[in-house]
């Protein structure tokens, strides 16, 4: 019945089948299961963390800001003020002068980054994807009917791979209207990857040239910034790549709260838009508010009116910054265990700067190694050619001794 142009429609989840065979190894052989699977942020004791900043504001909150309908179906005005405070700053206004900044309102990072290649993305056109990704993207290209190419993200001496991209971005320029790439960054998810400010650069580089050909729309995913571990003027110097690009040139960074206040459920994120034409930026909101009335119509208000409150108060953001810091922090200590681990025994892995995951290259090995890893008790998310370690989740004493266990199932993976 479902309708014949859709095509398969089969979501084979593979965090969501992994994480439910760890749930049930851990009731039978315990604390001894190692479940490295969930992607949201768990303490020392294994519960998750909630954001006690937040969650005061949100108990505060008149019932009708929970309840009632948000005043505006792109999201409330005081909302998109504290998108745009969050990500570039109070002084924003005269960050931006000159140039044409947006905000919509979606449900979550995954509203946000659907409805821009929803609205970007031709149908039938291929999409630029990370060869190493969160692999929801390519479902919400193929409501496009798009196709998926993927860059490399990194070259044979593991630094990022700017002539790949490079190359494929050139290509589809000469081929398509719109060259639509989604680049995860900071904290990549899953490698933890970050672009330098010179890789960034020549990516600038790559999308001014090809703008000559084509309009290039670039989705920086920045769903978690918040856990990147730069002070405010680099962070800035990262956001100023984005300044000044040509007319046929538009960003559109795609915001969440599911990890910046560890609110997952609520459903709260943003489209921003960043472009000098203003023409680009009218048939930005027009086309965006669009989908917003006929997909969800309008997201979470209560989610909206917290973050709302927590940025437009300089004391509580501040509270909001030491709580989060505490636990990115957290991260950062079960990182550095594994990948010094990792460094002793000669494991390999993908370059990590910071973020919730990091991988391991498994290449060919990799069904081998996800078969292996299971009758050990160590659940991970597998990928195409790896395998993810949600450092987010998993308490440092079971991190201890992971690295050497992953290595000796290699080298058995290898030997078979
Ligand atoms: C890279 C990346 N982008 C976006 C999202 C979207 O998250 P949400 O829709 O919960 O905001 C996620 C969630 O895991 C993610 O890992």
């Amino acid at each position: 019945m479902i309708a014949k142009d859709l095509g398969d429609r089969e979501i084979v989840d593979k965090v969501f089948s992994v994480a439910k065979k760890a749930k049930e190894a851990m009731l039978e052989y315990g604390d001894s299961v190692i479940d490295a699977t969930i992607g949201s942020l768990y303490d020392e004791e294994g519960k998750l963390v909630v954001l006690n900043t937040a969650m005061e504001v949100y108990r505060e909150l008149p019932p009708e800001d929970i309840t009632g309908y948000a005043s505006n179906f792109t999201g409330t005005p005081e909302y998109k003020e504290s998108v745009k405070i969050s990500l570039f700053g109070r002084d924003y206004e005269s960050f931006l002068s000159e140039h044409h900044c947006e905000v919509i309102a979606t449900p979550g990072g995954s509203g946000a980054i659907s409805t821009s290649i929803r609205n970007y993305l031709e149908y039938g056109d291929t999409i630029l994807l990370p060869k190493w990704l969160w692999s929801p993207y390519i479902l919400m290209a193929k409501d496009r009917k798009g196709s998926c190419e993927f860059y490399e993200m990194f070259d044979n001496k593991n630094e990022f791979d700017i002539a790949d991209l490079k190359e494929r971005v050139e290509r589809l320029s000469k081929i398509q209207e719109n060259v639509v790439l989604i680049i995860n960054d900071p904290c990549q998810n899953p490698t933890g990857y970050r672009l330098t400010i010179e890789e960034w650069q020549r990516v600038r580089e790559i999308l001014v040239d090809c703008s000559k050909r084509a309009n290039v729309i670039v989705i920086v995913d920045i769903a978690y910034i918040d856990f990147d571990d730069r002070e405010f003027e680099e962070k800035r110097e990262f956001l100023e790549i984005f300044k000044n690009l040509p007319e046929r040139v538009l960003t559109i960074f795609t915001f969440s709260l599911s990890k910046s206040l560890t609110c997952y459920g609520l459903r709260v994120g943003a489209q921003i838009a960043l472009t000098t034409s203003e023409t680009v930026i009218k048939e930005f909101v027009s086309a965006n508010s669009y989908t917003c009335r006929a997909t969800w119509s309008n997201i979470s208000r209560g989610g909206m009116a917290m973050f709302s409150k927590l940025i437009s108060d300089t004391e509580k953001t501040e509270k909001l910054r030491v709580e989060r810091e505490q636990y990115r922090e957290l991260i950062a200590q079960r990182a550095e265990i594994f990948i010094r681990e990792a460094r002793e025994c000669g494991l390999d892995i993908l370059p990590y700067v910071s973020g919730f995951f990091l991988t391991i290259p498994t290449g060919e090995y990799t069904a081998k190694m996800e078969e292996l890893l299971e009758k050990n008790h160590i659940y991970t998310v597998v990928l195409d050619e790896g395998i993810r370690i949600a450092l987010c989740s998993v308490p440092k004493r079971k991190i201890e001794g992971l690295a050497f266990k992953i290595k000796e199932l290699l080298e058995c993976a290898k030997q078979k």
